[in-house]
């Protein structure tokens, strides 16, 4: 079984700590990625973390996920409520996937009610800030132990 859990990031992720912190808090990607690298070391796994602005790459990363990883954290962020190839990619991986978003978008814009993700996804995790994604590395792990007991 692979030990390697995959946290991938969509569009403008790259820019957290500065972009709407009223809304996305202030710490950055890099703050976040060394949080949950340290998380789950500890844990006895690795580590792939990945931000990319591009919905092709992402579908890429899906498909790797797919082949080798023992389970998905991700925030699609705005492809989340545009992307069918997305949700179509995420119906290729059997491995846990936890849906994350740092904000919580039923509060928000309309637009932001329709979701691609969470139909595919094994569970969702939103509105606890950059928390949240401690709590999905933590949800993923429990998952894949329960997966592999
Ligand atoms: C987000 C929520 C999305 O609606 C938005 O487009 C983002 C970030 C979040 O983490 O709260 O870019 O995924």
């Amino acid at each position: 079984m692979s030990k390697t859990l995959y946290i991938i990031n969509g569009p403008n992720l790259n820019r957290l700590g500065t972009r709407e912190p009223e809304v996305y808090g202030s710490a950055t990607l890099t703050d976040i990625e060394a949080a949950c690298r340290t998380q789950i070391q500890q844990a006895g796994f690795a580590l792939e973390f990945r931000q990319t602005n591009a919905e092709g790459e992402l579908v890429n990363w899906i498909q790797e996920v797919a082949d080798q990883s023992c389970a998905l954290v991700l925030n699609a962020a705005a492809y989340t409520h545009t992307s069918i190839a997305l949700h179509d990619a995420l119906k290729l991986v059997s491995q846990p996937v936890i849906e994350l978003h740092l904000s919580n978008p039923a509060a928000r814009e309309d637009f932001r009610r329709t979701n691609y993700v969470a139909p595919v996804a094994t569970a969702s995790i939103c509105g606890f800030g950059a928390m949240g994604y401690q709590m999905a590395v933590t949800a993923a792990l429990q998952l894949v132990k329960i997966k592999t007991t």
